[in-house]
């Protein structure tokens, strides 16, 4: 391992001239200007080209004409007497229009400031993902006999929706390279600056739009008003009813399936003693919204929510509008069924809707969350790598994103997800001056390094040895 980390601390300039090449090509997948077809398709051959040269077997896989290729590439010693570690990543990014004019560099030029890059996708994933690769490259070159196969599969609609890897999964793509051991992530966030963390779980989502129909057309308010409903009070109706006066969830039922988590996973988070007025400072609120019984934590990242994320409708005129819509997501937590908490709402809001108003739903998406056992085997082996790569203890946590494939390849592979980010909280995701730290690059590479290593130990440790 010394080898593979010397190799690593020497050639690190190079590393992240590689990760700026690979930044400096837009492969956007959301937002405006989404139609970078060949964008995302030199990014995909960027990854191809580079595995090769590690030799990798590596290729495109068009799973569909409209969907973005998928990089799959496995070791050059691959054998299918061993299990496979499956390293999961994207190569997509966000859009640049969040807005464009708060952008103080050109997104995809790759400018190193302060120990940072700062581009969009540096953390978001492209960083993360070209951690593992380097770390790879590293311990293949340092001729480690690996009693594992490395698989990677970096898919290019992480930010749209992973359509092409759910299509892969489901007409059994990963099938070739079982048995699984492991899939590694780094597409969460560490703790803190100088606090890298496991994350065991991450909130599930349920996402839906809706569309309230009135009048045929947008009606003059004077002319009509008082005989139509209007469509923008019956939404927003409808939405409130799903709310008490504390803008707490009422939907009857919301709650019952939620498994509550045990004193110990509490007492961590008390532990962890987040910063209320930081947090609160960095979100320029004067107070937060509390729960009681909870603390911020907690509340971030084991209890369900029920967002409105948008609103239209109308116009600043007198008229009754014939349209208005919203879009509205839960994040779900253990226990809670992705289907029935979407029914729940979408009955709710059919409840009050009165006749002579219609309403709708579309571009539903939904998927359960995801929580890895704190006693699994491998997660002792995972600490180990990080305090190795990070030189600092790290620190069990959840996330309040959601990551919907995690639970697909969970699924599908039937072995444990092991979320390790390398990005910060503050690293500007799908905002203006996206940034990853040099630093946390180093580290994470390192990281990489050290879990092929912790993970080859664990193997060749009989049961009975082990701690
Ligand atoms: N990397 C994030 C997921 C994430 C967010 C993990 C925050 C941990 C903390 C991912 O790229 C993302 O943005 N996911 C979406 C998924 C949704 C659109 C289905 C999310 O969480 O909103
Ligand atoms: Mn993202």
């Amino acid at each position: 391992m010394d080898q593979a980390l010397e190799f690593i601390d020497t050639n690190l300039e190079h590393a992240i001239e590689e990760l700026i090449e690979f930044v400096r090509i837009p492969s956007i997948s959301a937002g405006a200007n989404t139609d970078g077809s060949a964008e995302i398709e030199r990014a995909a051959d960027y990854l191809v080209n580079k595995f090769t040269k590690l030799e990798f077997t590596a290729e495109k896989i068009f799973v569909g004409a409209s969907e973005n290729p998928l990089v799959v590439a496995r070791d050059p010693h691959f054998s299918t007497h061993k299990k496979t570690i499956l390293f999961y990543g994207h190569y997509d990014v966000q859009g640049v229009d969040n807005p464009r004019h708060a952008w103080t560099v050109d997104p995809f030029e790759g400018e190193k400031r302060d120990g940072y890059l700062i581009a969009r996708g540096a953390s978001d994933n492209k960083g993360p993902t070209f951690a593992h690769i380097k770390g790879a490259e590293s311990v293949l070159r340092s001729n480690t006999d690996l009693p594992f196969n490395i698989l990677f599969v970096v898919e290019g609609e992480e930010e749209c929706g992973s359509g092409a890897l759910d299509a892969f999964i489901n007409r059994g793509g990963l099938t070739e390279y079982e048995p699984f051991l492991c899939t590694v992530i780094s597409d969460t966030s560490m703790y803190g600056p100088e606090q890298p963390s496991l994350t065991l779980g991450l909130r599930g989502i349920s996402y839906l739009e809706v569309t309230v129909n009135g009048p045929i057309q947008d009606v003059h308010s004077g002319l009509f008003g008082g005989t139509v409903h209007n469509p923008n009070t019956v939404l927003i109706q409808s939405l409130g009813n799903l709310f008490d006066e504390s803008g707490n969830i009422s939907i009857p039922g919301f709650y019952d399936d939620v498994i509550a988590i045990s004193e110990e996973e509490k007492e961590r988070y008390v532990t962890l003693n987040a910063n209320e007025d930081q947090y609160r400072q960095k979100l320029g609120v004067t107070s937060l919204k509390k729960a009681p019984g909870f603390n911020l934590l907690e509340q971030r990242w084991t209890r369900p929510t029920l967002d409105i994320n948008y609103l239209s409708g109308g116009s600043p005129r007198t008229v009754i509008p014939a349209e208005a819509r919203g879009a509205l997501s839960a994040r779900l937590v253990p226990g809670q069924d992705p289907a029935r908490i979407e029914n729940l709402i979408k009955e709710n809001i059919r409840r009050s809707i009165p006749s002579g108003a219609n309403v709708t739903f579309s571009r539903e998406h939904k998927s359960p969350a995801y929580l890895l056992d704190e006693n699994n085997p491998l997660v002792q082996p995972t600490l180990d790598a990080i305090r190795e790569g990070f030189k600092t203890e790290p620190v069990l946590t959840r996330e309040g994103g959601s990551i919907p494939i995690v639970t697909s390849i969970a699924a599908c592979t039937g072995v444990p997800v092991l979320l390790i980010g390398f990005g910060q909280i503050t690293d500007n995701w799908h905002g203006p001056n996206e940034k990853f730290s040099l630093a946390d690059f180093h580290r994470g590479m390192r990281t990489s390094i050290a879990f092929l290593h912790q993970v080859k130990e664990y193997l060749e440790t009989p049961a009975k040895k082990r701690p």
